[in-house]
């Protein structure tokens, strides 16, 4: 299965991503979490990255096209993969097909504006392995710890004003990618606005699993 994950900020792409990863046994691919373990690692390109990220702004494409280039050739990525967050821009979809990926499906995730606001200002995860939890909706572990024992943080990017930003700039610049693999005929459409547990398994019963 090579699977993209579509999706506004806060759709709930990175918590689907956790339980199909599990459920297909194939890797989660996420150019955020990539672009953030770079920022941490200080990297060049984490510099770089930290610019356009803490605005709420799109990394430029070629950056983010050759870091999930580079990763697909990777042989964990052989029987397939999921990617959260690529691409995001109609040039990234394009240097994907014509890079020779065939995609077998895009998974929609729908969800208000307002929703996402909330869901996402009350978003912790955890530093190590990127795991994301919600104050309400999904508790941290008693522990005060990640499941895999890293700490856990809330987003530098995850306040309401940059929250807003990226919101937009998700109608403007990704949300007509939805159109590009629509009229491939790859779109499947789930409604992301219930329950972590409601939209899991709606996200399943759409993928046939
Ligand atoms: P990225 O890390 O991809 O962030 P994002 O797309 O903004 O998405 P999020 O991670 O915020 O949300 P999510 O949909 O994964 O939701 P989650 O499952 O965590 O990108 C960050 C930045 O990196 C971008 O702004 C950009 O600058 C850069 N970047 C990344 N990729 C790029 C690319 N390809 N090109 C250029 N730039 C790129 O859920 C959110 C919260 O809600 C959690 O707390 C969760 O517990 C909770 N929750 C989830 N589902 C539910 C539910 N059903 N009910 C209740 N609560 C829920």
């Amino acid at each position: 299965m090579k699977l993209i994950l579509l999706g506004p900020p806060g759709a709930g792409k990175g918590t689907q991503a956790e339980v199909l990863t599990k459920k297909l046994g194939i890797e989660t691919i996420s150019t955020g979490v990539m672009l953030r373990a770079a920022m941490r690692d200080g990297t060049d390109l984490g510099k770089l990255a930290k610019e356009y990220i803490d605005q709420g702004k799109l990394v430029p494409d070629e950056v983010v096209v050759g870091i999930v280039k580079e990763r697909l050739s990777q042989d964990d990525c052989k029987n397939g993969f999921i990617l959260d967050g690529f691409p995001r821009t109609i040039p990234q979809a394009e240097a994907l097909t014509n890079a020779g990926v065939e995609i077998d499906k895009v998974l929609s995730l729908e969800v208000d504006d307002e929703i996402i606001v909330e869901r996402l200002t009350g978003r912790r995860e955890c530093k190590a392995c990127g795991t994301p939890y919600h104050i309400k909706n999904k508790p941290v572990p008693e522990s005060g710890k990640c499941v895999c024992g890293g700490e856990i943080i809330q987003r530098a990017d995850d306040n309401e004003e940059t929250i807003r930003n990226r919101i937009k700039v998700y109608h403007e610049q990704t949300e007509p990618i939805k159109e590009y693999y629509a009229s491939l005929g790859k779109v499947v459409s789930v409604d992301s606005a219930g329950t972590v547990e409601e939209t899991n398994a709606a996200v399943i019963s759409a993928l046939g699993l």
